[in-house]
């Protein structure tokens, strides 16, 4: 049984007193136990989001990290630092891929960073508008997974989560069909899972569809096995939405 997740990348949004405020409006009514919730607030806000969480189930993680445990690079930070506070760090976002220019080679060095760590990634794989027009969106999916994950043991791959953020769904209001994220999802994500680590791998490797997700539209989601829950970008900046999405989940995973 994959335990259900929803997890908030805050973005570049949130100052550390803006953080700690949602952080406890979350914690306050978080009314389920069922469904593991994560908050990823920007670095300069994850000590103090860290001590509002104290004590309570809510998870943190990082919205990026470099591959080297340290060294001269300049404004970066590194999985060591991050696991003295999280436990997860999202890695290969389409805003880091589209601006900040990190390719499947950087990606898959995250990867295996956070994991000699203990850290798990939430990893990012989604086609682009233009890519989804031409036919390519299961090529390129395969693509993303494959590349970021060669060379992981079974052991590894097992572990990890995979969100499946389409670009064009992504900060839009124009959310995937739950038919649409299913089929990708289970076809080129499990589907490249299970090519490349078997099929109890494939099993057990949470996936989440992220892009433009609401209250309203998770459960068209979440009602499907395959879908373990949500990557939520603008609807985790507020607490009573963010945590409408969590309990919807909860009630549709039930
Ligand atoms: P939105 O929920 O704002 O579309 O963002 C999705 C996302 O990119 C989460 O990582």
């Amino acid at each position: 049984m994959r335990q259900p997740l929803i997890a908030g990348n805050w973005k570049m949004n949130k100052t550390a007193t803006e953080g700690q405020a949602l952080a406890r409006a979350i914690r306050e009514g978080l009314q389920t136990q069922t469904v593991e919730v994560v908050l990823c607030p920007p670095f300069t806000a994850i000590p103090a989001v860290h001590a509002v969480l104290q004590g309570s189930s809510i998870r943190l993680g990082a919205q990026n990290v470099h591959w080297e445990d340290a060294g001269a690079f300049t404004g970066e930070i590194s999985p060591v630092m991050l696991k003295e506070w999280c436990q997860y760090v999202i890695i290969g976002h389409s805003e880091r891929r589209q601006y900040f220019h990190e390719d499947d080679e950087m990606i898959r060095r995250k990867v295996l960073a956070a994991l000699r760590h203990g850290l798990i990634p939430i990893l990012c794989v989604g086609e682009t508008l233009a890519q989804r027009e031409a036919g390519e969106t299961g090529t390129v999916v395969a693509t993303q997974t494959r590349r970021a994950l060669e060379g992981l043991s079974p052991e590894q791959a097992a572990g990890l989560v995979i969100a499946y953020e389409p670009v064009w769904a992504i900060g839009t209001g124009r959310a995937a069909t739950g038919a649409d994220a299913e089929e990708v999802i289970q076809r080129w994500v499990r589907g490249t899972l299970e090519e490349l680590f078997g099929p109890e791998v494939a099993r057990r490797v949470r996936v989440l569809y992220g892009g433009s997700v609401t209250p309203e539209n998770i459960a068209e989601f979440v009602c499907r096995p395959t879908i373990d829950g949500a990557l939520v970008g603008g609807a985790s900046l507020k607490a009573e939405t963010f945590l409408g999405i969590i309990h919807e989940t909860a009630r549709a995973k039930a």
